[in-house]
């Protein structure tokens, strides 16, 4: 099995272009699925994740075009959906990516019938999909849960509704949406999830010809067509690739410059990254964050949804308060488990106390480098960080987390001046 090797100790000093968003891609590739031609979508990160999910287009049917692009354009993805004849999600693929339940609304709007199997239990916590459910079953479905698996299917077209989400889902908003999209008449998404990937999603749909407003506040209201059409799409840049980078740039008293990044789908993790001591310059696509060779002040934060700061930011955050001068305070009110990482951090050295959904971190001077063990993605990239700024080397084990959601993370910190490689 791969592992990635860390030697600390170098400030990150350079520029690094940011990939696609992986969460915003999975719903776009996932709403292709809606169309009655192809669609054509750029700037697509190479990502485990999103092979699974091309793979899952591809069991259903669709046909798969891949362009790797040429260097500094990224990869693009046509998907032909007009193949596709299955409209069941098999348990071997969504056990091993949660997003494939969004192929639910679109093949239920679409086909009239959707089987996809439980996404369960995963490391972070129980993730239920009960708000998916409900959203659809809102629109007119009729949906089931047997034998580990969601049947849905519908009766003539979904219908235009009001729903109010209990509690605000990114994928859910994501599954509901793309549904009302091909539902007969407006419906309106009370609670709704404001994360970019969620209006990235909503200006997908609407190049294929949907009719999706206010995207991106908690009230969408879709105006649903009788059929979306081919187009093409760009994804946008990944906020939290982006925000791993600057912590990385922070925690090391180095220099880094984003390329290609969306300063404004930042405003919670650059203003903590502020607080930490960065000084921290926007222009165009570019983040600059300078820490002229100062150690970090730790943060406190509260995880929520956007825009508030994100959950998954929040590992990256606990490694910079481990070496940073005071203490700080880190509430997760996302996910129940979300703290796996904290452990792997103790085993470097660090100082964390974990009391319920609280993690009172307080900052060492030095961490030390040592085998540790990723639990999830972006656990996996706090332990990265870490092993920047340990003493010696620091080997993680079982990176095929990383792999699902940072395109060639290890190319990209060698290129800033980070000693890292990837060994079998
Ligand atoms: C998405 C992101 C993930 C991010 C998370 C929160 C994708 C592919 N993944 O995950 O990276 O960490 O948002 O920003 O976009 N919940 C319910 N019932 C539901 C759905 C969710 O109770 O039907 C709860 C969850 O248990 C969790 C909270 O709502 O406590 C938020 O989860 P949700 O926004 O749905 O996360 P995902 O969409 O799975």
């Amino acid at each position: 099995m791969q592992k990635i090797v860390v030697e600390g100790g170098l400030p990150l000093n350079g520029e690094v272009q940011i990939s696609g968003a992986k969460n915003a891609v999975l719903p776009i590739l996932c709403a292709t699925l809606l169309a009655d031609g192809p669609v054509d979508i750029g700037n697509v990160p190479h990502l485990h994740d999103v092979i699974t999910t091309a793979k899952l287009l591809g069991e259903l049917g669709a046909g798969i075009t891949i362009d790797e692009g040429t260097l500094g354009k990224g990869r693009s993805i046509t998907v032909d959906p007009t193949t596709v004849h299955s409209h069941v999600a098999p348990y071997e693929l969504v056990k091993t990516m949660r997003a494939s339940v969004l192929v639910l609304g679109p093949l239920l709007a679409k086909y009239g019938q959707a089987e996809v199997s439980l996404p369960g239990g995963c490391a972070i916590g129980s993730r239920p999909v009960d708000q998916h459910i409900k959203g659809l079953q809102a629109l007119g479905a009729e949906i089931s849960v047997d034998h580990g698996f969601i049947k849905a299917h519908r009766n003539g077209r979904l219908k235009g509704a009001r729903f109010v989400f209990d509690v605000v889902s990114v994928t859910g908003t994501e599954n509901v949406l793309m549904a009302a999209a091909l539902a007969e008449g407006t419906s309106v998404l009370e609670n709704a999830a404001m994360e970019p990937e969620v209006v990235d999603l909503a200006d997908c749909l609407n190049a294929m010809g949907a009719q999706v407003e206010n995207a991106g506040s908690g009230r969408i209201i879709v105006h649903g067509v009788e059929r979306l059409h081919g187009g093409s799409h760009q994804v946008l840049p990944d906020r939290i690739e982006t925000g791993t980078f600057l912590v990385a740039a922070a925690m090391t008293g180095g220099r880094v410059t984003t390329r290609r990044s969306r300063a404004d789908t930042l405003d919670a993790v650059l203003e903590k990254l502020r607080q930490a001591g960065a000084e921290i310059t926007v222009e165009d696509d570019r983040i600059t964050l300078d820490m002229h060779g100062r150690r970090p002040r730790a943060v406190d934060l509260v995880t929520a949804p956007y825009p508030a700061f994100p959950t998954d930011m929040q590992a990256q955050f606990m490694a910079l308060n481990c070496i940073a001068e005071g203490a700080g305070v880190i509430n997760e009110t996302i996910f129940e488990n979300r703290f796996m990482h904290v452990n792997e951090l103790l085993r470097l050295g660090a100082d964390i106390r974990v009391d319920g959904h609280t993690a009172v971190v307080r900052g060492v001077e030095k961490l030390s480098g040592a085998p540790v063990m990723a639990t999830d993605l972006r656990a996996s990239a706090s332990l990265i960080l870490a092993g920047l700024v340990a003493d010696g080397e620091t080997t993680i084990d079982r990176i095929y987390h990383l792999d699902r959601g940072y395109e060639n993370i290890e190319e990209k910190l060698s290129g800033l001046g980070a000693r890292i490689r990837r060994i079998s």
